[in-house]
């Protein structure tokens, strides 16, 4: 990874692990449930989509007090997204972040209720911004709403459900990643972006960014499930086959999967040639996403 980007990591993981340590220390009701929300939360992760909200700040050289709790937010939804994933009604994994999936631990009933709260937690999260103007939080939570609703990762998740057992067009399979992954990838450069006060033009041209970074983020995904061990990535490896997935390299197979990606990372970086910075994190950040092994 380049020097650049794991300093900027290594800087700003810290603060939103903070961030959500202290949003998850504000819930009360359950312990049962508390400890199942922090369990996969604590579980670690990556953590991508914070990085990338903060990330597209800084290219846009701006900042914000709302910053952290933004890239909170959206850690949260993702965090919920992959607790339903694991479900044995939907991917039944057994292994997430190098851990027994939330399900296996607390059971079925505890996970999705985890899940729920984690979600609706990030909402609250949004209404309580400090420093954006009213018309920009709303903004920003109607877009985590279309973002992780049934326009976006919901609806994904639905067409990746129907499209098992099934040779899908490529089309249709873009359609499937746009929306389970891209959705909310492309909500972190957005919301952004809003932060930053980016006017329009610009604001399109990192749309277009997006939009490549979460294909190529899905591609990956799909990649490693049949190149990468379990150990590597702390989640079963050959999940996807096992359940008849339709898959980049299911259809493509790995080298038309791979070329694709490599397509996706150079519309992405192409898409980023307006940003007058002198390194883009956000570009190091495509570079990272296509070369990353876990
Ligand atoms: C996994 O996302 C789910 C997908 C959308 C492919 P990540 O690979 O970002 O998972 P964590 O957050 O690092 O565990
Ligand atoms: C996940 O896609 C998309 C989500 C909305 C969580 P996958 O099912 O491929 O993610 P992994 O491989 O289980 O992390
Ligand atoms: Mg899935
Ligand atoms: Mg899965
Ligand atoms: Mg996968």
């Amino acid at each position: 990874m380049h020097k650049e980007l794991s300093k900027f990591i290594n800087d700003n993981l810290p603060l939103i692990d903070e961030k959500l340590h202290t949003v998850l220390d504000g819930v009360n009701l359950s312990k049962t449930l508390k400890e199942s929300m922090a369990y996969s939360i604590n579980a670690g992760g990556k953590r991508i989509r914070p990085l990338l909200v903060l990330a597209t700040l800084k290219d846009l050289q701006a900042d914000s007090k709302d910053a952290l709790a933004v890239a909170g937010a959206i850690e949260l939804i993702h965090t919920y997204s992959l607790i339903h994933d694991d479900l044995p009604s939907m991917d039944d994994d057994d292994y997430r972040r190098g851990k027994l999936t939330n399900h296996k631990v607390f059971g079925e009933a505890v996970a999705v209720l985890a899940g729920d709260a984690l979600q609706a937690l990030a909402f609250q999260m949004l209404s309580e911004l400090k420093e954006t103007n009213p018309a920009d939080a709303l903004r920003l939570m109607h877009l985590l709403g279309t973002a992780s609703g049934a326009a976006g990762m919901v609806g994904g998740q639905m067409l990746d459900l129907e499209g098992e057992q099934k040779k899908l067009s490529l089309s249709e399979l873009e359609q499937i990643h746009i929306h389970k992954t891209g959705a909310l990838l492309s909500f972190c450069i957005e919301a952004g972006a809003i932060l930053a006060g980016l006017e329009s033009e610009k604001a399109e041209n990192l749309k277009e960014y997006a939009y490549h970074i979460g294909l190529a983020f899905q591609i990956q995904d799909d990649i490693l499930d049949v190149t990468a061990t379990t150990e590597q990535l702390g989640k079963t490896a050959g999940s996807d086959t096992a359940s008849e997935k339709s898959t980049y390299p299911a259809l493509l197979g790995l080298d038309g999967a791979q070329e694709r990606l490599m397509a996706h990372h150079q519309s992405a970086k192409e898409a980023l040639a307006f940003l007058e910075v002198e390194t883009s994190l956000l570009a190091l950040f495509a570079d990272y996403i296509v070369e990353r092994q876990s």
